[in-house]
């Protein structure tokens, strides 16, 4: 079967690095990729050397509004970081949430290896930082404020979620 096919009918698993284009034209300059980074504010305390570190690791992505970025159940592989643009996570029928500019999602199946948790969506065309699994922990060796916002963020995420239940 066509791979595209397999990606449109769910049994390939899904994360929009596979489902972009190939990238036509120049690849980003480390320069451009280290202004992108420099946007997303917890990024904004590190040093030239860290930021090439971080150029070297992340993958700058655009794509356009209605683009699935994670779909709930399947396996997932990367980890995102919103430069530009909204998504919508769809946590459960009941439940939507917005991410914006300098928030970030696709953290938890890449710390417990689990399937994607909520299906992201973007509502707006949007620009990402894509880190894939491989670079993940070395992502948050490197930064690590970055591990205390991914703690903070992760708490309030089970609180809403035991909130809901409760509500
Ligand atoms: P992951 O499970 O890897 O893929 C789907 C992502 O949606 C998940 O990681 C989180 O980043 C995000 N997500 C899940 N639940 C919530 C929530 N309640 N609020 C905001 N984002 C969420």
């Amino acid at each position: 079967m066509e791979i595209v096919t397999r990606m449109m009918d769910g049994s390939l698993p899904y994360d929009v690095k596979e489902a972009r284009p190939p990238v036509s034209g120049a690849p980003l300059r480390q320069d451009d990729k280290i202004e992108h980074l420099q946007r997303v504010p917890v990024f904004q305390g590190c040093s030239q050397r860290q930021l090439r570190a971080l150029a070297r690791i992340t993958d700058v992505v655009e794509q356009p509004a209605g683009t699935i970025l994670t779909r709930a159940g399947e396996p997932g592989t990367e980890f995102f970081l919103i430069v530009d643009g909204t998504v919508r996570a769809e946590v459960s029928a009941q439940k939507q949430v917005q991410l914006g500019p300098g928030e970030f999602f696709g953290e938890m199946s890449l710390i417990d290896g689990g399937p994607r948790s909520a299906t992201v969506v973007a509502e707006t065309p949007i620009r990402l930082l894509v880190i894939d699994r491989r670079n993940f922990w070395s992502l948050l060796a490197e930064v690590p404020r970055l591990t205390h916002t991914l703690l903070v963020t992760l708490s309030r995420r089970v609180r809403q979620a035991e909130q809901s239940l409760k509500g």
